[in-house]
């Protein structure tokens, strides 16, 4: 064992073999709130440091310009000074990757767009797909979660809010599944898998081209048509490229994660039967149960950033261009914030967890994710006959930052 100040502390969390239990390391991590690794990233794993830098108009989400960072060469550093560059350079930067104004303008409008009354019109709907999907499966002895339902219930859902056409669901389920690859350093120098990823994000743009003028001509109730026909008081009517952005982001942004909810909250509940049965027994614990997984097995683990000038924060200082990690899940567990952190426990009070992120870029999809979760928890729990997990912990999917098993096998005696 290396002492706190491993500069390979990092590196070791995004290698593979610690991806079913990174939480020691974090631990080690913690040691300094804010840490330097060998590569010149600086990783904030605090609770109270993250916080700080969420709120520092000093870190900015905006990738830096090629000329200021040319490749490195270590996929890490040239993924954060450039997330997705080949898609948000060429193109329109969604405005995850903006800073203010622009992000405030943009965020505004689709914040606009998802209104209490649209999202929770999909409370009924998404309790409906939910119970397809068990459907699909009466009869089966097996279950995977994530390709029974996890993985395909998001899709439906944020394709039926923007408005996407029901025929064309299955090509943005292919588009999602390809996209996911991008957000994982590691694609950074894949050249095969960046040309798949180019590929696709133009098959897209060209779809929601066609669709985005369907709206404008024909506008129906559906976030995509508001989008496409609403003028903003400030910053008038959005752009194509960046409604194409926009809709992008929301795709993969609100699926990528569901995902991981969904997988990695049953697994939790599965390894603690008496919390399946307690929400079994209880579905209004359900909201609960939720925020509690958000903060101890959350589905984003970490989020970058770039210091635009030198920052001062836990005793460090972040010079200026660092790129800068901000290991969320590290700050959810976080004993200086959290009284026994590491032990899972929905009823624990103020619970103010990082799941979503934080300050301007807090994610505008967390009441469609909270009623999403709450749909298939309490439906999984409900339903499902003793479940067991046919194998713990479960091979988990590649990414790091967007953390959750690749699959998850379930022993069922039925679905009532
Ligand atoms: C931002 C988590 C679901 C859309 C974020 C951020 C986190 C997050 C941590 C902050 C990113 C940052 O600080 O850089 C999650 C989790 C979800 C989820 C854990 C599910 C469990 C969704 C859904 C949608 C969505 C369903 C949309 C349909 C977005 C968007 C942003 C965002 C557009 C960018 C906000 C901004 O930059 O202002 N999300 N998200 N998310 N999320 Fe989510």
């Amino acid at each position: 064992m290396t002492d706190a100040s491993d500069g390979t502390l990092f590196a070791q969390v995004r290698d593979s073999a610690n991806r079913a239990d990174p939480y020691p390391l974090y631990a080690r991590l913690r040691v300094r709130p804010v840490a330097r690794q060998d590569d010149g990233t600086f990783v904030a794993s605090g609770y109270a440091a993250i916080r700080a830098l969420l709120h520092d108009p000093r870190v900015s989400s905006e990738d830096l310009p090629p000329a200021e960072h040319p490749p490195t060469g270590n996929p890490v550093k040239d993924w954060i000074v450039n997330p997705l560059k080949d898609w948000v350079t060429d193109r329109h930067r969604p405005f995850i990757f903006r800073d203010p104004p622009d992000h405030g303008l943009l965020r505004r409008q689709v914040m606009g767009q998802f209104t209490i009354a649209r999202v929770q019109g999909m409370k009924r709907r998404t309790e409906g797909l939910v119970a397809q999907c068990l459907e699909r499966c009466a009869g089966s002895r097996h279950f995977d979660l994530v390709d029974d339902l996890a993985y395909p219930l998001p899709v439906t859902v944020i394709c039926e809010l923007l408005g996407v056409p029901r025929e064309d669901e299955p090509r943005f389920h292919a588009w999602a599944t390809q996209l996911a690859t991008a957000l994982e350093p590691e694609s950074r120098h894949d050249e095969a898998l960046r040309a798949r990823n180019t590929e696709t994000f133009d098959a897209i743009a060209d779809y929601m081209r066609d669709l985005i003028r369907e709206k404008r001509r024909a506008p129906r109730d559906d976030m995509l048509s508001g989008l496409a026909t609403a003028k903003d008081p400030q910053a008038g009517r959005m752009s194509d490229p960046d409604l194409i952005a926009t809709a992008i982001l929301l795709l993969i942004a609100g699926h990528e994660t569901t995902v991981n909810l969904i997988t990695n909250g049953m697994l939790t509940l599965l390894r603690r039967p008496r919390e399946l049965a307690r929400l079994r027994a209880d579905p209004e614990r359900a909201p609960r149960v939720i925020e509690e997984l958000l903060r101890y097995e959350p589905p984003v683990h970490f989020r970058t950033r770039v210091a635009r000038a030198p920052i001062p924060v836990a005793g460090t200082v972040i010079p200026e261009g660092a790129p800068l990690v901000l290991l969320f899940a590290a700050g959810n567990r976080d004993p200086a914030r959290f009284p026994d952190p590491d032990r899972f426990d929905p009823d624990r009070a103020d619970n103010q967890h990082f799941g979503f992120g934080g300050a301007l870029h807090y994610c505008v999809g967390a009441p469609l994710a909270r009623i999403e979760a709450e749909a298939a928890l309490t439906a999984l729990a409900a339903r499902l006959s003793n479940p067991r997990l046919a194998e713990d912990p479960p091979p988990y999917r590649p990414g790091a930052s967007l953390r959750g098993p690749k699959r998850l096998l379930l022993h069922i005696d039925g679905i009532g």
